[in-house]
């Protein structure tokens, strides 16, 4: 698939088929999240793949229920953690860049299933001390975001966008 393809298409994913997702395109798609830059390549990133349905389950736990996310956790068959170091990275201008190196990686895992045919949604309300307790996460480790992976049930409509105008200048600041 085309990249800006992908970019056009790739679509927060809710609903999921009862499908399992096969080892080998789990792995592509880690891979992909592999290969981003950051800090000083220091790749302070770290993926939890959660298979198992009682492991899934603690996370579901630290979900609100009004997270719209909520439900697709509950019915992917895999479920991602995306965590980060923040000691493998450093601040600069105030801007601690291990969430830099970490969103970066994982929007390369979302494309990268996109482009498998996967859905995946990114998720960042939930209760991280309660995800980090029942699955184990040391203290020192930033959770930066949890997402379902599976074969969507659904083909969402493009949420709106801003126009290149508005989030765009050239050579003077507008
Ligand atoms: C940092 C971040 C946190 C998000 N947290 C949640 C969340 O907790 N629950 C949820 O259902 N969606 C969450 N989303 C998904 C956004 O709502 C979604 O990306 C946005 O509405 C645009 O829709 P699209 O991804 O289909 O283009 C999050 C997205 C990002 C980038």
């Amino acid at each position: 698939m085309d990249i800006f393809q992908v970019f056009r298409d790739r679509r927060s994913i809710r609903k999921y088929k009862d499908v399992p997702v096969e080892q080998e395109k789990i792995e592509q798609i880690l891979d992909a999240a592999r290969l981003a830059p950051s800090w000083k390549n220091m790749q302070c990133w770290r993926f939890m793949v959660l298979t198992e349905a009682d492991v899934r389950a603690k996370v579901l736990e630290a979900l609100p229920d009004d997270n719209p996310g909520k439900k697709a956790i509950a019915a992917a068959p895999v479920v991602i953690v995306v965590c980060g170091n923040p000691f493998e990275s450093d601040v600069e201008n105030g801007i601690q860049y291990f969430i830099a190196d970490v969103a970066i990686a994982f929007e390369h895992l979302c494309l990268a299933a996109h482009a498998l045919g996967l859905g995946t949604c990114w998720m960042g309300w939930f209760d991280e001390s309660l995800v980090k307790r029942s699955l184990g996460i040391p203290d020192d480790i930033k959770i930066v975001g949890i997402t379902p992976l599976g074969y969507p049930d659904q083909v969402p409509k493009q949420r709106p966008r801003k126009q290149l105008q508005e989030i765009a200048c050239f050579n003077q600041w507008t």
